[in-house]
């Protein structure tokens, strides 16, 4: 039987579905539909923008999936293949997860603690970087935060709202690398968006993840409230405080530290780029050999000092273009700093 469209049932079936489709979550999948989805697998900036909240600088509609896959690739090996041929490397010296996980970093995610975070680190086998995650980057609104305008001065002024920019001096600043292609740019924020907070992943209370599911029916100020809860359940921009080298009668040497702690950092840390065949050729290991070496040097002001090394971390020079990013305190509290100078201690057999 042919469906005759000016058939009133039909009328009334299809304006249901019509409002229904409307009514209910909608989202686009990669061939560009709208359907209705389980708001827990929501994108919480989706979200956000049906509340009527502002756009995002880098806000964008939706992640191809093969562009998607491609920046991927960048992030894990510098290049990726085109037509059977290696792209140009970003960088001779470091991928992008020499320093960033790619992954969640903390259970609730308006912690910010640096013991917060090596305790997800440790249990979910995970490295601890000087680096934030890149998990959630595209629902950050701030980069390069408080302190890092020291370090970058004014190359942070143009990344600091602007992710796209905040990718840029990375490949070419942290990377020791060179400024991205557009479509290598393209695919990484292709990458970003796909890997975007969902509601499932912050902690809304039941009454709240109602609300986002009939946030059509709420009143202004309700949005406007839901806006705000939602924004204050996961952290909008990193904190980065700068600590200088610490003065040796601050020191405490590891006194009072926990040396378990300590090798935790040391192996989820400093192993991840010292350990053999890896970005630099200072190799770090657990003999007492390395141990010796690092306490022969625990009361300077030097280098060599992991009070020092850990605060400044070392300057890219031309010839020598492999640096170490130095800690924040957010990445590096100074008791786990003491932690890891009780773990070195051990290590030194003193
Ligand atoms: C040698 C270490 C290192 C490498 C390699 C590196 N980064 Fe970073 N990156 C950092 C540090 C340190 C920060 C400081 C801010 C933070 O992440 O908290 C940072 C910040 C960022 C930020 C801003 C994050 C924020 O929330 O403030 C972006 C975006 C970024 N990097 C992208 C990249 C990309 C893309 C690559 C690879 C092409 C890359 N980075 C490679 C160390 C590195
Ligand atoms: C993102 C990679 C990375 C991480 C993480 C890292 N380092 Fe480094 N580190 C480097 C690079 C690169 C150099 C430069 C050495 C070179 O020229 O090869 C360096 C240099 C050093 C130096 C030598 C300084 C000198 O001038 O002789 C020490 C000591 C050091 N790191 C200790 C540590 C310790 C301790 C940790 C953990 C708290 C750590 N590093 C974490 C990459 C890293």
């Amino acid at each position: 039987m042919k469906t005759k469209l000016n058939n009133p049932l039909t009328f009334i079936l299809v304006g249901a579905a019509i409002i229904v489709t409307f009514l209910g979550f909608k989202f686009k999948n990669e061939n560009g539909i709208y359907r209705t989805m389980n708001v827990q697998k929501a994108n919480v900036s989706d979200v956000l923008k049906f509340l009527g909240d502002d756009e995002m600088v880098h806000s964008m509609e939706n992640f191809d999936t093969e562009k998607a896959r491609i920046g991927e690739e960048l992030i894990l090996n510098g290049r990726t293949k085109i037509d059977s041929k290696y792209s140009k490397r970003i960088s001779k010296y470091f991928v992008c997860t020499d320093c960033h996980n790619l992954g969640r970093e903390f259970e609730v995610l308006t912690d910010e603690s640096a013991e917060a975070r090596l305790n997800y680190a440790d249990e979910n086998g995970i490295s601890f970087m000087p680096g934030s995650t890149f998990w959630g980057i595209y629902n950050r609104t701030s980069f390069y935060n408080n302190d890092y305008e020291k370090k970058y001065d004014l190359l942070v002024v143009d990344s600091r709202d602007t992710l796209e920019n905040a990718v840029q001096l990375c490949a070419k600043y942290c990377s020791s690398g060179r400024y991205l292609d557009g479509w290598e740019l393209e695919s990484i924020m292709h990458y970003y968006k796909k890997n975007e907070l969902k509601i499932e992943d912050l902690s809304l209370s039941e009454n709240d993840t109602k609300n986002v599911q009939k946030y059509a029916k709420l009143k202004k100020g309700e949005k406007t409230d839901l806006i705000e809860t939602i924004k204050s359940s996961y952290v909008q921009a990193y904190g980065a405080t700068f600590l200088p080298t610490m003065p040796t009668d601050k020191r405490k040497y590891g006194e009072g530290g926990n040396p378990e702690t300590g090798k935790k950092i040391y192996n989820k840390s400093c192993l991840h780029c010292h350990s053999s065949g890896r970005v630099t050729n200072l190799k770090l290991d657990h003999s007492s050999l390395t141990g010796g070496m690092f306490w022969r040097n625990i009361k300077k002001y030097s280098d060599k000092s992991l009070y020092q090394i850990v605060r400044h971390g070392t300057y890219s020079m031309t010839g020598r273009k492999q640096y170490m990013p130095l800690y924040t305190e957010e990445k590096m509290s100074d008791e786990q700093l003491n932690d890891l100078v009780a773990y070195i201690k051990q290590l030194a057999k003193k």
